[in-house]
């Protein structure tokens, strides 16, 4: 069932079960292929036909065989997925969903900064996290996923500075397990920014021998308490690998344990809550509200609607070409 995230409306008028077996029947007649990221609704997961991280999905959606993908998921995403897809039709339930960190890198301050840097005659190379805009994407050298980040961060020539855009704390961390300086940009997730801290540490007090998963988006603080820390594919990859039961503590997107409990059912999985900045009160911050724009009712209208869709723009082209270097070779 879906988890009540502030400022999002609740489906309360319409059964799931319709809305589910209304969105195969679209799929089937349309001839659309769903594809959802780890962090929406697990109701919405089970009815996509590919469900992954950002980096899966990216390469996912080149294999696609249908003439629509509707992306489940936020706009970035379906942005990447229409720039490796000119000819196909996407859709994203809600143009509405946003990311935190994209917004916080505008491409027009990104190529300001750039200028600013060259006119100092310094020697870089900017690397982007996937979560921005495709526009910004058009003036990066490589982009990086939580997935490939490390790899990618190492390809960049020794001689070269490293501009890395927009997630200080993902960049904070690379540049710790690369050796690599970064000049950071100062953008942050609003979800893996609030974990709270004194939360974690008092789950961790109640469940003896648990262990913590955190993404490299969260703060150096919560990683420093983690046992493991990786992507949402990593997270998946290596509680599959542990056969004997055990308790994690997950400090990512709370929608993160439907797929965690899927592939690996043996474990137990416990949410870190969020902390709300002006209250100090613990909240369900822990929840994406972007994310959560991909309602199953959303979904439903944007299969029956056609839309809204993403649109092909001109810079897409320059995007595609460092999306593809970076993310399919
Ligand atoms: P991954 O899908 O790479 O784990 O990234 C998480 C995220 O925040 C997506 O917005
Ligand atoms: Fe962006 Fe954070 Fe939401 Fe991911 S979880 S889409 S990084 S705001």
């Amino acid at each position: 069932m879906s988890v009540g995230v502030p400022g999002v409306l609740t489906e309360i008028d319409e059964d799931p079960f319709d809305l589910i077996e209304e969105i195969e029947q679209l799929k089937r007649d349309k001839d659309v292929s769903i594809l959802a990221h780890y962090y929406v609704d697990g109701e919405i997961q089970d009815v996509a036909d590919f469900v992954g991280d950002s980096l899966k999905l990216a390469r996912d959606a080149t294999t696609v065989t249908t003439s629509t993908i509707l992306f489940s998921g936020v706009h970035f995403m379906a942005e990447t997925a229409k720039m490796l897809n000119r000819e196909k039709r996407v859709l994203l339930p809600d143009m509405l969903a946003g990311c935190s960190l994209a917004e916080s890198c505008q491409p027009e301050a990104l190529k300001k900064f750039q200028d600013e840097l060259r006119a100092e005659g310094r020697d870089f190379e900017t690397v982007a996290y996937i979560n921005t805009s495709a526009a910004v994407k058009s003036l990066c050298d490589w982009i990086v996923t939580s997935g490939n980040a490390r790899e990618i961060v190492e390809r960049v020539p020794e001689g070269k500075e490293i501009l890395f855009a927009p997630d200080q704390h993902l960049g904070r961390y690379l540049s710790e397990v690369t050796g690599r300086e970064m000049i950071l940009w100062p953008g942050s997730c609003m979800v893996h920014e609030v974990f709270s801290i004194q939360d974690l540490l008092t789950a961790k007090r109640k469940n003896d021998g648990c262990a913590v998963l955190a993404h490299p988006e969260c703060p150096q603080n919560i990683l420093e308490l983690s046992d493991f820390i990786g992507g949402t594919e990593a997270m998946r990859r290596h509680v599959m690998a542990l056969e004997e039961p055990q308790t994690f503590l997950i400090a990512t997107e709370a929608n993160m344990i439907h797929p965690l409990e899927k592939s690996a059912p043996q474990h137990k999985y416990i949410p870190v809550p969020g902390i709300m900045a002006d209250s100090g009160e613990t909240c369900a911050c822990n929840r994406c509200p972007h994310m959560a724009r991909n309602t199953l009712q959303a979904v439903r209208n944007c299969l029956r609607d056609e839309t809204p869709e993403i649109e092909w723009q001109p810079f897409f082209e320059d995007a595609r070409e460092v999306v593809a270097k970076s993310l399919l070779n």
